[in-house]
């Protein structure tokens, strides 16, 4: 699935209606997202100046999706902004994008130091998977859930149902970290059998 559908079936089966982007994508791109975006029922605001980022604060009374091209220049400052205003919360679902095959040193490198923690809701997706990630506290490592291929609006609902939210799939998988970003496959099976 090209990333512009999954991004659009990502967020709708998340029932999100308004998503923050950061991207440096062509405009043709952007606007095939906006196009896709609105038959959805999705509402984005856009950022393409990483240097004048909006405010970002940690809670706010509603959800909201937010989408960020890793492999846009200046990406890291997202990730730092939202790292030190504590944006990486159960009220922001992050999708981060890595167009190209999962590669588990470059996702450390990139959110290295950023605090993305258990109450954290971030997906990272490269062309072929999609995984979940968090860390128990600052200054330790990532841990990395295998959520299996890019997939559809309906399988990824499927997905939500069957697995519980990242913060209880993460509770059930606390002890399940090693001293380096660890995958961790959750398939159904496995998931009812560590619960
Ligand atoms: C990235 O940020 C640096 C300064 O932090 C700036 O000089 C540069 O122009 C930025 N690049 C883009 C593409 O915005
Ligand atoms: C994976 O990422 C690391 C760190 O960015 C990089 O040095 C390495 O070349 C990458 N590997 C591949 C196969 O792209």
């Amino acid at each position: 699935m090209d990333i512009i559908r999954f991004i659009i079936s990502y967020f709708a089966s998340k029932k999100l209606t308004l998503l923050t982007v950061f991207l440096c994508w062509k405009p043709e791109s952007v606007n095939k997202l906006a196009q896709l975006g609105q038959q959805a029922g999705l509402r984005l605001r856009m950022h393409h100046d990483f240097q004048r980022l909006p405010a970002l604060p940690p809670y706010r009374t509603f959800r909201e999706g937010m989408l960020l091209d890793t492999r846009c220049d200046n990406a890291s400052l997202v990730l730092e902004k939202a790292s030190e205003n504590r944006a990486f919360n159960l009220r922001h679902s992050w999708l981060l994008i890595d167009e190209a095959p999962l590669n588990i040193s470059n996702l450390e490198l990139v959110l290295s130091d950023i605090a993305i923690l258990p109450d954290a809701d971030v997906i990272w997706v490269s062309t072929d998977a999609m995984v979940d990630v968090y860390r128990v506290k600052i200054g330790e490592p990532l841990v990395v859930a295998d959520l299996g291929p890019r997939k559809s609006q309906r399988e990824l609902e499927q997905q939500w149902l069957t697995l519980p939210t990242a913060v209880t799939r993460r509770k059930d998988l606390k002890n399940v970290y090693l001293n380096s970003a660890t995958i961790v496959n959750i398939c159904i099976m496995n998931y009812k059998y560590i619960k």
